[in-house]
């Protein structure tokens, strides 16, 4: 008997049917007791390792792996991956160990995998698992910050992630500490970063707080609760602080009295360029339709508006993300005056954005 097309397309439903049958009943487990069948493993497995290495193709920024990108990618990790993957101090605990698949404990893989794959990974999470993507898409930088760290981290024991993970305040010592200055327990987690006196680690891999004023800060930790401005690691801090501990949280870091600028610690740049700088500061580039930044930047007495962010003795390389973040329209995202900024710098080159940053690292802060 020879089988025409209208055999064929009939066998087809009828199978396609049968199929959906299986599906409508119930028949298909997807109890996550039971785990995959070696099969389904094998292929969502090798379907994720061919997927990275064929769309990895990122190279990495010119500062990857300094301290500054480690000690950052290191603090996140904590909160925002260790509860699924466990870290050198803490291994995964029972419950994620029961998920399927099961978040990988990466001290073992991640050699198995480039900086390129790494970067891919976390930019973009992996469907079906839970592996969730980066919450701020446009952040490279900080996507790279924790490559940086996951590099690093085979290297560290328990005690060397602790110091990464909670820096100079190492909780649970600073946590006693923080919660005797503060009745605050959310300020336990902010001072893992930006430290008690909300100056950083002098590496710049946080901001400095305690340069700016209380309205500036609340409006910015707003905007990251709210979606507003755009980080990883900030939206992560801030999710789930209703208005009135961010209120607080502003107050507490803005009485931080400003001490002396890091700049020193930071690489120097030619006496040239940092000339450059001031210029920019102080003048702007009127054939280029950059305005001064010191016309909104800064400001002292009555003219000073404590909306706008100050930049004297803010960590350099801090500055000049924020400024090529800026520059792109859409990756920073801001406060309710964050329109006014970006118009001012869209003509920034590259140098210019170096040497203004500079420039306004090495001033001392406004009292
Ligand atoms: C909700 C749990 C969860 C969180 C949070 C999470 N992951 Fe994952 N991650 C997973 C799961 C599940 C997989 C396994 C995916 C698979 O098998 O294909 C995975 C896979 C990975 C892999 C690939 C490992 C390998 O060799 O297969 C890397 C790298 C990774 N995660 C890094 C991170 C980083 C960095 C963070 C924090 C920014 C993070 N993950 C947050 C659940 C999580
Ligand atoms: C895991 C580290 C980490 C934690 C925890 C953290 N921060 Fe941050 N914070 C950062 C980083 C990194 C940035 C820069 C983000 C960006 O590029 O927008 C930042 C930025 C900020 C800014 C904006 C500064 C500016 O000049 O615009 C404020 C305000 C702030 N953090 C306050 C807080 C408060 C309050 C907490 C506690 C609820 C906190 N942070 C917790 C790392 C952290
Ligand atoms: C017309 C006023 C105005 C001018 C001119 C201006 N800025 Fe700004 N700038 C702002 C405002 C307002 C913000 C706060 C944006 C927000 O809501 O996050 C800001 C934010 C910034 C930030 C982020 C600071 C932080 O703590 O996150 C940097 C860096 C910056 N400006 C640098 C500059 C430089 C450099 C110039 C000069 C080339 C300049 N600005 C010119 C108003 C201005």
């Amino acid at each position: 008997m020879k089988m025409s097309v209208r055999h064929i397309v009939i066998g087809l439903g009828v199978a396609a049917m049968c199929g959906a049958g299986v599906f409508w009943l119930g028949l298909v487990n997807v109890g996550a007791s039971t785990g995959h069948w070696a099969l389904t493993d094998w292929l969502l497995h090798t379907a994720m390792r061919r997927s990275v290495q064929f769309r990895a193709d990122t190279l990495p920024p010119e500062d990857f792996a300094s301290e500054a990108m480690i000690r950052r990618g290191a603090a996140h990790f904590e909160t925002g991956c260790a509860p699924c993957h466990g870290s050198p101090g803490a291994p995964r605990g029972a419950v994620v160990r029961a998920m399927t698949p099961e978040p990988p404990d990466l001290l073992d893989q991640v050699d198995q995998w480039t900086a390129a794959d790494l970067f891919w990974i976390v930019k973009h999470g992996v469907k079906f698992t839970g592996m969730p993507a980066w919450p701020a898409p446009g952040r490279d930088d900080e996507v790279w910050s924790m490559v940086a760290f996951l590099k690093f981290m085979p290297s560290l024991d328990a005690q060397g992630y602790h110091g990464l993970a909670y820096g100079a305040e190492k909780i649970p010592n600073g946590r006693q500490r923080v919660l005797s200055v503060t009745a605050n327990p959310a300020l336990a987690d902010c001072v893992r970063c930006h430290g008690l006196d909300g100056r950083g680690d002098g590496n710049g891999a946080f901001p400095r707080l305690d340069i700016q004023d209380e309205a500036y800060l609340h409006d910015a930790l707003q905007a990251y609760a709210g979606g507003h401005r755009f980080s990883g690691i900030m939206q992560e801090a801030t999710a789930g602080l209703d208005g009135e501990t961010l209120a607080i949280l502003a107050a507490y870091f803005a009485q931080q009295s400003a001490g002396k600028p890091f700049a020193t610690a930071q690489e120097p740049l030619e006496a040239e360029r940092l000339q450059r700088g001031k210029i920019i500061a102080m003048r702007g580039l009127p054939d280029n339709n950059v305005a001064s930044c010191a016309g909104c930047h800064d400001r002292t007495g009555t003219q000073s508006r404590s909306q706008f962010p100050r930049l004297s003795g803010q960590y350099r390389t801090y500055i000049e993300t924020q400024l090529r973040l800026f520059s792109t329209n859409t990756k920073r995202g801001g406060g309710p005056f964050a329109n006014i900024m970006r118009q001012s710098s869209h003509a920034l080159e590259d140098a210019d954005i170096e040497a203004v940053a500079a420039w306004y690292a090495m001033q001392t802060p406004n009292p």
